[in-house]
């Protein structure tokens, strides 16, 4: 048994920090100095270690290329006013990778290469986390298979990695999305609660017909009727009928958001009235007909909260009200921003401080 704790470093001879403009941050484009890595073989995890970012070689066999097997999460870390970083909820994160693992039969990771990885990763680049109000440093965990075999089976063997990236907002305005009712993201009984990179491919098709159109992102409906709202793709989705937050219950269509679980425990101790429930098109539709869907908008990590302001469904198109006024969305956004930057008590504990 290797002792997991135990984490060789191999630091960048240079750091490439005094390259970024940290004002003008895209998302996913600049990486910081170091990654980790470990790798999976004879049914064990070998010694992690961080080194430089940079290229890694792959044989063109491998099978994570070809069927598919790589799975990925999304955090971020933020600094608060004594400049400790804070990384919010990564047990939530290295739960949910373990989950997509088992259904995409790769091996979980154990908790120590996923937590204290994370942490001495962040500790090294902790000058790489932006300290101005709209950015973070974005940290993309990942698993792939790297077995050099063509037969269709799960792979013997596997790689774990860790970078992280200073990232702007992913979303700069507020959004026209539109409710699809032709291509499906997910069926129930596949892989839609998984975070497999397929499920992304897969998206990239019907997302960019609706960019020619000049609609920003799809809201996904069931694969069966195209009746019930699901989820966006980069976020969950919640509505705000009259007073209160409706999102639709999780299923093994919907990717089980750490931002929505979040989210709604605020939104529910703030006192508001929050409903798990199935939510169709036509519902929607006809509550901004009579004026009571008050909000719409996504939560997720990268897109944090995301404002709708205009919705696209079979061919018709609707302003719904401005963002500015809203209620649920810009006080419970706020406060879960506060919580993470370390301005309001974490009294959760959902930070990890480094
Ligand atoms: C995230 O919010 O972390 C995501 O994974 C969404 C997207 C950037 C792929």
């Amino acid at each position: 048994m290797i002792n997991t704790l135990d984490i060789e470093i191999n630091k960048a001879s240079e750091s490439r920090l005094s390259q970024v403009d940290f004002d003008n941050l895209p998302f996913g484009k600049v990486f910081a100095d170091h990654m980790l890595v470990a790798k999976y073989e004879d049914g064990a995890w070998s010694r992690a270690s961080i080194q430089p970012y940079g290229d890694i070689s792959l044989s063109p066999a491998s099978s994570m290329i070809h069927y598919g097997q790589s799975i990925f999460e999304g955090l971020k870390a933020f600094k608060n006013e004594n400049n400790d970083v804070l990384i919010f909820r990564p047990e939530e994160n290295w739960k949910r990778m373990n989950a997509s693992a088992i259904r995409m039969c790769m091996p979980e990771i154990p908790k120590d290469i996923f937590l204290e990885g994370l942490r001495q990763l962040i500790d090294l680049d902790r000058n790489w986390v932006p300290n101005n109000s709209e950015s973070a440093l974005y940290i993309r965990p990942f698993l792939f298979a790297t077995d050099a075999l063509l037969g269709v089976r799960p792979s013997d063997t596997y790689m774990f990695m860790i970078i992280t990236a200073p990232v702007g907002p992913y979303y700069m305005k507020p959004l026209h999305l539109k409710i699809e009712t032709e291509y499906t993201r997910a069926a129930m009984g596949g892989v839609g609660s998984a975070k497999a990179a397929g499920n992304y491919g897969a998206a990239m098709y019907p997302a960019m017909m609706a960019q020619k159109e000049g609609i920003d992102q799809l809201i996904w409906t069931d694969a069966k009727e195209h009746k019930y709202l699901e989820e966006a793709g980069t976020m969950n989705m919640m509505v705000v009928i009259n007073d209160t937050l409706i999102t639709p219950p999780l299923k093994s269509t919907i990717l089980p958001g750490i931002t929505r679980k979040s989210f709604l425990e605020l939104t529910k101790e703030a006192g508001f009235k929050v409903e798990e429930r199935s939510i169709t098109a036509d519902e929607v539709i006809s509550a901004v007909g009579t004026g009571e869907l008050k909000e719409l908008f996504g939560v997720g990590t990268a897109a944090t909260t995301a404002q709708v302001e205009k919705l696209t469904f079979e061919g018709k198109s609707y302003d719904l009200p401005s963002s500015e006024h809203r209620v649920i969305s810009n006080q419970i956004g706020q406060k879960l921003l506060r919580i993470k930057k370390g301005i309001d008590p974490d009294t959760h504990e959902w930070n990890m401080t480094v």
